[in-house]
């Protein structure tokens, strides 16, 4: 069954976390970016959605993807994921984001950390991180064993 990870990013994180979790997913896996493609879902057996999170949000073409092709996902086995760097919230702000229909269905969900790279940041990104997260430098922390876990559940019948 293939295998498709649909994703939205804004500086790429979240691409480098799709790349990850394909290589530790069984059979062919067609990674998208779904600001740029729309996919044909017809030709996958698994979907799975990922985001960044700004200010408690999905991305807007993520939350327009699931909106859009809300039945065809729920005839999926599915996953979905978050980038962040806020871990003490992350499965509220993921439940509060996904469509409610997806998320009661999805094999797997979970957040796959983050980072932040400052330079790729506008003037105002950078004073709120600085302020509201407290961070001031680049840092990187995505979340392998997250990962790992996550392709387990989507590897399993
Ligand atoms: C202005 C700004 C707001 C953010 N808001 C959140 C947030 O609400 N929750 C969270 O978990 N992470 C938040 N983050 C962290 C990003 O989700 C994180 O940097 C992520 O790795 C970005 O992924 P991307 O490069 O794929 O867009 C924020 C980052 C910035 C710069």
């Amino acid at each position: 069954m293939s295998t498709l990870i649909a994703y939205g990013t804004k500086y790429g994180c979240t691409a480098e976390c799709a790349k990850r979790l394909a290589e530790r997913l069984d059979g062919e896996v067609y990674i998208c970016n779904i600001k740029k493609e729309k996919p044909d879902l017809s030709k996958y057996g698994k979907v799975i959605i990922g985001s960044s999170m700004y200010i408690g949000k999905i991305r807007k073409e993520v939350r327009a993807f699931c909106e859009k092709n809300l039945e065809v996902l729920k005839t999926k086995k599915l996953g979905l994921f978050t980038c962040g760097m806020r871990p003490d919230t992350y499965m509220e702000e993921l439940e509060a984001n996904y469509p409610k229909e997806l998320s009661e269905i999805a094999r797997a969900k979970d957040c796959f950390g983050g980072g932040f790279v400052f330079k790729k940041m506008n003037f105002i990104e950078r004073k709120m991180v600085r302020q509201f997260i407290g961070i001031d430098h680049d840092m990187a922390d995505i979340k392998e064993d997250r990962i790992n876990g996550f392709a387990r559940l989507m590897n399993s019948e």
